[in-house]
């Protein structure tokens, strides 16, 4: 889906730019011809190579320029000083680790988030993109904007409080803003600690799979491509000053796709069943209905076809020899 009413010239900053969608989504902003200003301090949730490597195409872009800064303590101001876009993709992301890191789950998500408001606030920034994620409903996450949220994990009570921060901003002093909720995203350059990633390496590799519960929990992934294709069309229509739903419009199991990557791959996986995680989502399909009529936005990458991307680019990464038939990487 192109979109045509992509305005040039923009001064742009996003938040995160490191990081497996925000990577992307500077990507993205430099191809639609915009200065960008990516902001990160380069967390130690997985390694800084990988995060250097997410930004080596943005990186020989004259268009481009790293801030590295830690949004919970630098000066933001200078830094949002003109800027036209800004789009807060930064996070402490994962379930696991916020049981047991909460403080930083904290500072990084919410108090991060307030110190951004403030200095968007004090500059006046064109319009901001806070970027959600479909744990703030919970265990069901499953249903358009108006579900219930009754986050399971502290990185969902910690993403629902800095969206409900954003949101008081926007009533109260008219912070130009759109949250959206982003339902698990997949494809090129997805961070190590996240499912597919480690199904497509450990069955490339030969190694053991442990599935969290039966497998049968479902999701409606969102392929990279799309998240960003939603993100940046936000962004170019202005701010609306609500919460919108992304995702992807195909439900499957743990196990579809596993056995989607044993074909892709030709390799069988060596599964075994652990406990289920804490806090994990039992089913997460996005009703996306609101943001198509708005943004005249949807879907359009299957599954498999991202799967494909996905496992192309883990070979590349990890120098392993090619998949007969699995297509070249198309988003990185
Ligand atoms: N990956 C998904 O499936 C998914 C699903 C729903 C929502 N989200 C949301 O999307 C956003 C991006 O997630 P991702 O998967 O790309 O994660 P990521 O960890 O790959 O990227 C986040 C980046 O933010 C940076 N960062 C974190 N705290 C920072 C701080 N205090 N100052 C400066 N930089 C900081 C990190 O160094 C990292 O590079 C997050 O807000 C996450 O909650 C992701």
């Amino acid at each position: 889906m192109s979109n045509s009413q992509a305005p040039r010239g923009q001064r742009c900053v996003v938040t995160g730019a490191a990081g497996f969608i925000g990577s992307h989504v500077v990507d993205r902003l430099l191809a639609d011809g915009h200065e960008v200003v990516g902001v990160d301090c380069f967390t130690d949730y997985y390694p800084r190579p990988i995060k250097e490597r997410n930004l080596k195409r943005a990186l020989a872009n004259p268009r481009f320029r790293l801030a590295e800064a830690d949004l919970r303590d630098a000066e933001l101001a200078p830094i949002l000083e003109g800027a036209d876009i800004l789009i807060h993709e930064a996070a402490m992301g994962g379930l696991r680790r916020s049981w047991t890191e909460f403080e930083t789950y904290l500072s990084c998500n919410v108090l991060a988030t307030q110190r951004l408001l403030d200095a968007a606030r004090s500059v006046g920034v064109g319009n901001m993109v806070h970027v959600s994620t479909s744990s703030v409903y919970g265990r069901e996450s499953s249903g358009d904007e108006t579900r219930p949220t009754r986050p399971d994990s502290p990185y969902g009570v910690t993403k629902l409080a800095a969206e409900n921060l954003v949101l008081a901003y926007h009533r109260n002093f008219d912070l130009p803003v759109t949250v959206l909720r982003y339902f698990s995203i997949f494809g090129p350059r997805q961070r190590p600690d996240m499912g597919y990633t480690i199904f497509i390496e450990r069955i490339l590799r030969g190694e053991e799979i442990t599935i969290d519960g039966d497998g049968t929990q479902t999701r409606g992934n969102t392929y990279i491509d799309d998240c960003v294709e939603a993100t940046v069309r936000v962004a170019y229509a202005g701010p609306t000053g609500e919460v919108f739903n992304i995702g992807g419009g195909e439900v499957v199991s743990a196990l579809d796709v596993v056995r989607m990557i044993e074909r892709i791959t030709g390799r069988e996986a060596r599964l075994r069943f652990g406990p289920p995680r804490a806090g994990e989502q039992a089913h997460a399909l996005a009703d996306t209905s609101k943001a198509r009529a708005r943004f005249d936005w949807e879907p359009s990458s299957s599954v498999e076809a991202g799967l494909r991307a996905q496992v192309a680019w883990i070979q590349e990464r990890l120098a392993l020899p090619a998949v007969p038939g699995v297509a070249e990487e198309r988003s990185s």
